[in-house]
This record gives C-alpha cells, sequence and structure tokens, in this order.
C-alpha cells in the first residue's frame, strides 16, 4: 500500500485519495459539501438528527479492523471517501480491450458512457436515504433504529463515492451531475431520481427489510459488474462500497427472518396451524405469512425491473468497452469477450415460456438479472426453515421472473407468480392474492409504533440472535435526545 492509500482522518473530508495534494478537487468537493448537509438535514432521517447513534465508520480500507463503532450524531458522521487497495497489474478483465493495463484516467471514447453509469450508480444512493427518512418514528426498537441509520449515513458516503470521481475525472459536467445528484428527489414529480424503483414510498418497516433484502442487492450486482470495470478508480471505489453493503443486506434478511419468526412462535403459542387464519392471527399483532409473500411478489418484481430489458445494446456497449463487466468476471472461464457467445434468456414463444439462446454480448441484464435471482434464494431458503421448524405448511417462494413486470419482455403480459399466462379480467380477480392490498397495508401500518426502550421489541419481529458488535441485548443503541 502506498502512503497515498492510508486514510486521512483528520482531514475535512476523510480520505485515502490523497486530497491534500490535490487543492483543485479538494477545493471542488469543499464546495460541494454544504449542500450535501443541507440535504442530508432536509431529506435525512427525520427527528433523530440530534440523536447519538452507535455507528460504524470506515475509517480504513484493510480487510481486517476498517470500521469503527462509536456514538455519533449523524450530522457529525465522517463522510469520506475511500477506495479499496490498488491491485498491482490489474488489467481490464472483459470486452475489445481485455489484458491490455487498467486505466487511471478516463478514456475519451468512453467518457460519456462513463459518467451516465456513475451517475446512474450514483443517483440511488441518496434516494433510498429519502424513501426512508420517515421510518424512524415507528422503529420497533433501538436495535432496528441504528441499523437504519447505520445504511443511511452509509448510503450518504456512496453518494460521496460517486460525486469524488465526478468531480475527479468529470470536469466540468461532473460537478454539474454532481449538484443535480442533490436535486433530485425520490418520488417527485418534476425532478423525480432516476430508477422507478427508487422513486417508490418505503412507508413501514417490512417494506424497508424487504427494500435492503431485494433492491440492496441489485444495488450489490450493480457494484460487483462496476468493481469489474477497466477504469481502475471505479473499481476500486466500488470494491470499498461493497465491504459496506453486505450489512444492508444483513439487515433485509434478518429483518425478514425475525418477522417470520415472530408470526410462527406466536401462532404456536396460540395454537393456530393454518397460516391463512388472518382473523386469528393478526390480532396477535404479527404480520401474517401471506402478506410476508405479497410483499416479497412486490419487491422482487420491481426489482428486477431495475435491471432494465434483457437484451440491450448500451449493456453490450459497457461490456466491449471494458467499462462493466460480468458477475465475478475476473472468475469466469471463458474468453471475456463473448464475440461468438450465446446465453439463454427466457421469452414468450407462442404462448409458452422458453429459454432462447440470444448473443451473449446484448443479454448481459439478463444474465445479470439472473444472477441476482440465484443471489436472493439462499435467504428465502433460511426464512423457510424457520416457518418448517415451526411445524407450519407453508413457504416463502420468488414469484416468476414474468410476474408484474413494468420493464423489458414481459412488461405487456399479465402472469399469476407461478407463471401462468392471465386475461386482464384473471389478473383483476386474482391480484389480491398476490400483491399487498389495502387490508394488508392498514394492518402492517397498525404494527408500526416505535419501542424505544432499550432492549423491547415490537410484537411483530423477534429480537435479534446477536447483538451489533456482540453488544448485549439491552444495549442502548441510540441515545434519544
Ligand atoms: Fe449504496
Ligand atoms: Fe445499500
Amino acid at each position: 500500500m502506498t502512503s497515498s492509500e492510508k486514510v486521512d482522518y483528520d482531514a475535512l473530508i476523510p480520505n485515502n485519495v490523497g486530497l491534500a495534494d490535490d487543492p483543485k478537487l479538494r477545493r471542488a468537493l469543499e464546495a460541494w459539501h454544504p449542500g450535501y448537509i443541507d440535504w442530508w438535514m432536509s431529506m435525512g432521517p427525520e427527528g433523530f438528527q440530534a440523536a447519538d447513534v452507535f455507528l460504524r465508520t470506515a475509517v480504513s480500507v484493510e480487510n481486517e479492523g476498517w470500521a469503527q463503532f462509536d456514538y455519533v450524531k449523524m450530522p457529525d458522521y465522517r463522510w469520506g471517501i475511500l477506495l479499496a487497495p490498488a491491485v498491482e497489474g490489474r488489467t481490464i478483465p472483459c470486452g475489445e480491450h481485455a489484458g491490455e493495463p487498467v486505466w487511471q484516467e478516463v478514456p475519451g471514447e468512453y467518457r460519456a458512457l462513463l459518467r451516465r453509469l456513475i451517475v446512474i450508480q450514483g443517483d440511488t444512493e441518496p434516494a433510498s436515504v429519502e424513501q426512508q427518512r420517515f421510518l424512524g418514528a415507528t422503529a420497533p426498537s433501538l436495535y432496528d433504529l441504528r441499523n437504519l441509520f447505520q445504511v443511511n449515513v452509509e448510503e450518504g458516503r456512496h453518494l460521496w463515492a460517486m460525486v469524488y470521481l465526478l468531480q475527479k475525472y468529470f470536469g466540468r459536467d461532473g460537478r454539474e451531475e454532481a449538484g443535480a445528484l442533490l436535486e433530485r428527489q425520490s418520488g417527485s414529480d418534476d425532478r423525480p431520481r432516476m430508477l422507478g424503483a427508487f422513486n417508490e414510498e418505503t412507508p413501514d418497516w417490512l417494506s424497508f427489510f424487504m427494500f435492503t433484502y431485494f433492491t440492496d442487492r441489485d444495488g450489490k450486482m450493480q457494484l460487483e459488474a462496476l468493481a469489474q470495470s477497466g477504469f481502475d478508480p471505479l473499481s476500486r471505489t466500488c470494491r470499498f462500497m461493497l465491504a459496506e453493503e453486505a450489512h444492508h443486506m444483513f439487515v433485509g434478511y434478518t429483518g425478514i427472518r425475525r418477522v417470520v419468526q415472530a408470526t410462527v412462535e406466536a401462532m404456536e403459542a396460540a395454537g393456530i396451524e393454518d397460516p391463512y387464519d388472518l382473523e386469528a392471527i393478526r390480532p396477535l399483532g404479527v404480520i401474517d405469512l401471506p402478506t410476508v409473500q405479497r410483499k416479497t411478489n412486490q419487491h422482487f418484481s420491481l426489482t428486477l425491473d431495475l435491471f432494465g430489458s434483457e437484451e440491450s445494446t448500451n449493456a453490450a456497449n459497457a461490456f466491449n468497452a471494458g467499462i462493466k463487466g460480468r458477475y465475478h468476471e475476473s472468475q469466469l472461464d471463458d474468453d471475456h469477450r463473448l464475440i461468438n457467445d450465446t446465453y439463454p434468456v427466457m421469452k414468450l414463444v407462442d404462448g409458452r415460456f422458453r429459454s432462447v439462446d440470444v448473443p451473449a454480448l446484448i443479454a448481459l441484464n439478463a444474465r445479470l438479472r439472473d444472477d441476482f435471482i440465484d443471489d436472493c434464494q439462499g435467504g428465502v431458503a433460511r426464512w423457510n426453515r424457520v416457518i418448517a421448524g415451526a411445524g407450519i405448511d407453508f413457504e416463502i417462494r420468488l414469484p416468476h421472473v414474468a410476474f408484474n413486470r413494468e420493464i423489458g419482455e414481459f412488461s405487456d403480459l399479465n402472469t399469476s407468480p407461478t407463471g401462468e399466462l392471465l386475461t386482464d379480467d384473471e389478473w383483476e380477480a386474482a391480484v389480491d392474492e398476490w400483491l399487498p392490498t389495502v387490508a394488508d397495508r392498514a394492518h402492517i401500518e397498525s404494527l408500526m409504533n416505535s419501542k424505544f426502550e432499550a432492549g423491547e421489541y415490537a410484537s411483530w419481529i423477534a429480537p435479534p440472535s446477536k447483538g451489533i458488535q456482540n453488544k448485549p441485548e439491552d444495549f442502548l443503541y441510540v441515545k434519544l435526545p
């Protein structure tokens, strides 16, 4: 590791990118900083800016000991610019330049393409903070409240990460894009965030856990693909972001597992075996499993749309250019050019879903989406083990890839979660079984009452099996002012 990779933690903006030796960039970032703080104060977690939160802050980029835990008021969080260490002799992993040394500067011919990818990634980071800003008031415990804020401050840091790339490598238009990232707003009519799922509401904690399980995992897949970039600063930025992202998906996975656990334990205690007996289950103050399934259907399908059209020349161009790789590109065993390869993409052919071989280069979105679906399965299987362990006959399933889609191959179809094609009337008649209903939302809403005593948990969620940093059960994760 060279000295420039050591984290300068005393600077106004903590960094390991040598900001102290780059006055022009430092000035640009320092000029952007007040707008960021304004954004955080007005669009960040509502009502808790003065609380002391037990947060993790990245202080190094080593594999071990990269984070420090302490009480911090969120506006004082040390948002920094941290790149994973450079890999000696790294080469462009894919496309027409495969095998050539990675770029340390933006290759002129790919400038627009690269800037667009960075802006799209950057836009999602503040968007999720905006979507989650009202959740604090209904947190089911201080542990969960702390986890929400941890995710929020790190999404803020991810915005810094993308803004660094824009300011350092893209001159005036990079500066403009950095400003615009603070101007668009999730759900806004005139200046919405760039991607659909990031303009939806996250109105309750089950939605938050679903979001962090599914939608943060889309983020992981995109970051994994960008971590393979031949533009080395982007690769290093994304590699370090992935270290933080893992916790976000942990929050989602364990959150839903704890919801399921609370439900089956309450059912067992009340002697209820039928998971569909909502009239008996809901008064127990838990979220019934069919509602968990409907929320799963909703968030999974919405997240699949983030992968874009199955066949995409933009995706092919980014790969060909060596700007964006496949998931685990450097570990894949092929020529990394894909000129003559094919990839099987699910399509509707003569009224039936079939795998159709298409040129691999244009099927990269479909491929990344397939990798995402695989990555989703593990947690779902573990939720189901909790249900089976309680002797309840119910299985949470990921819906068919064509279910409830707005983008790509299946956007004009009506299909059931198991992939049967339906007429409009059949869809209308059954949709309440498959997607959250007004009554589901009202029930969830009725459970969203805060528990702010240390060690207390709302009835609808089980305590975690272990505390953050192995803290005891009654640890005060957030000190309210
Ligand atoms: Fe992020
Ligand atoms: Fe995240």
